[in-house]
């Protein structure tokens, strides 16, 4: 872990929201109607959908924050968060992340430049490794809000890393630090680190 990129992140205050404590039991009956899309225990099937389960609370909650206030646009979740209070998320969020998480398999294909992205980074472009934040083994911090990656569906990485790069998500904090990344990624840097991730725990 890379302490000085962290402490500068918090300084910053990328992840700054004052959370009420979640609870998880109470959020498992509130996240009834999640589990169509993102799995009952948050291991969705479909690779568009994300993961959920294992999630950081911290970052599970600021992203529902986001799409609820329309921070971060989810058309495939319109309306659905109008209803639920700060409490509501909060449990929903302990919910998700005291689940365990699916793993799934890297395209060997790929593997090899995935893995070289992932943990070197473009150090001739000056872009960090993934790991200094994410970890080595995709579990990210969750105290710090920096999510974890490892086991999630190559296709939704790849296309949050496109999304960023393109600007369509934009709610990475002032430091825009994804957006900054994922400029220096092309499009199959993204398939390679997307797969990679898909199989790391
Ligand atoms: C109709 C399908 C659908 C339903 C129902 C749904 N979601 Fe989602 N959700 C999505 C999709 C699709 C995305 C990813 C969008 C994208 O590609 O950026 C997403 C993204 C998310 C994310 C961001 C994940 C991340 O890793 O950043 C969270 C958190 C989330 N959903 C929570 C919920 C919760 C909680 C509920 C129930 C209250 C819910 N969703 C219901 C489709 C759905
Ligand atoms: C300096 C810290 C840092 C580095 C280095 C970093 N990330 Fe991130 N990443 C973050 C933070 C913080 C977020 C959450 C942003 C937010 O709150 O929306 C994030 C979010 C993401 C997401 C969205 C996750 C989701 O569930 O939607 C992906 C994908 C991602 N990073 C991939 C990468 C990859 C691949 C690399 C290396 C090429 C990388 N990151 C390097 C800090 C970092």
């Amino acid at each position: 872990m890379n302490k000085l990129i962290v402490s500068l992140l918090l300084t910053l205050g990328i992840s700054g929201i004052a959370n009420a404590a979640g609870d998880a039991t109470a959020g498992q009956a509130k996240a009834a109607v999640c589990g169509a899309c993102h799995g009952p225990d948050g291991n969705s099937m479909a690779p568009n959908f994300p993961k959920l389960a294992g999630q950081g609370e911290r970052y599970l909650n600021k992203q529902l924050q986001d799409i609820k206030s329309g921070k971060r646009t989810v058309l495939e979740m319109t309306g659905l968060l109008t209803n639920l209070s700060d409490q509501d998320l909060a449990d929903i969020s302990a919910y998700f992340a005291s689940q365990k998480g699916s793993v799934g398999a890297a395209d060997p294909k790929v593997v090899a430049r995935g893995e070289e992205l992932f943990r070197g980074g473009k150090l001739d472009q000056g872009m960090p490794s993934c790991t200094g934040c994410h970890s080595p083994n995709g579990a990210g911090l969750a105290a710090a809000g920096f999510p974890h990656l490892g086991g999630q569906h190559a296709q939704y990485i790849a296309k949050q890393l496109t999304d960023f790069r393109e600007g369509a998500r934009t709610n990475d904090g002032d430091t825009k630090i994804m957006q900054g990344i994922a400029a220096k990624l092309s499009n199959k840097d993204i398939e390679a680190v997307s797969s990679y991730i898909q199989g790391l725990h």
